[in-house]
């Protein structure tokens, strides 16, 4: 059998030590990924959430009466947005200044992209995926909400607006 021929090639003690030692790192590797796997379920790297982009209007979180600014139990406020070719929804929301925002976006149809000159917030809108990001302004005043991935012939015109109120 197979075992039996490898027994019969030399191989030097020590390269045999070495091969142990790789096979053993080896096994290592998969067990600590298997037991996470297993413990924590398998995810990508930011822990994003996944959505049902097609259902989005019967989704408790985005349906239409629940977009735009809100504050959550903790008193913190969120703002969830849905991009649509060709636009954000809701179109036009106010925030105040110097505060936290933790914006939330999801896409109904194909990939957009968001970006808030002047500000951090610059994220792919990926359909089934909630995209989360926390910024703050630091100055009033109007900020435009630019779509930044091609998503067809409408793209130029994608945008939404964004009043900040000292
Ligand atoms: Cu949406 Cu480009």
């Amino acid at each position: 059998d197979f075992c039996a021929q490898f027994r019969t090639v030399h191989v030097d003690p020590l390269e045999q030590k070495w091969i142990k030692i790789a096979l053993l790192i080896i096994a290592l590797l998969v067990g600590i990924i298997a037991i996470d796997a297993f413990f924590h379920g398998i995810n990508p790297p930011s822990k994003v959430e996944t959505i049902d982009s097609a259902r989005l209007h019967l989704s408790k979180e985005f349906a239409e009466s629940n977009l735009g600014v809100q504050l959550d139990d903790k008193g913190a406020i969120v703002v969830r947005m849905v991009a649509g070719r060709y636009s954000f929804f809701p179109k036009h929301i106010s925030v105040p200044a110097e505060t936290k925002l933790t914006f939330r976006w999801v896409s109904m149809d194909v990939l957009h992209g968001v970006h808030i000159p002047m500000t951090n917030m610059s994220t792919m809108i990926v359909p089934g995926y909630v995209a989360e990001i926390t910024t703050s302004f630091p100055k009033p005043g109007e900020y435009p909400v630019l779509c930044n991935e091609y998503c067809g012939l409408g793209h130029n015109h994608m945008w939404s607006n964004i009043s900040v109120i000292a």
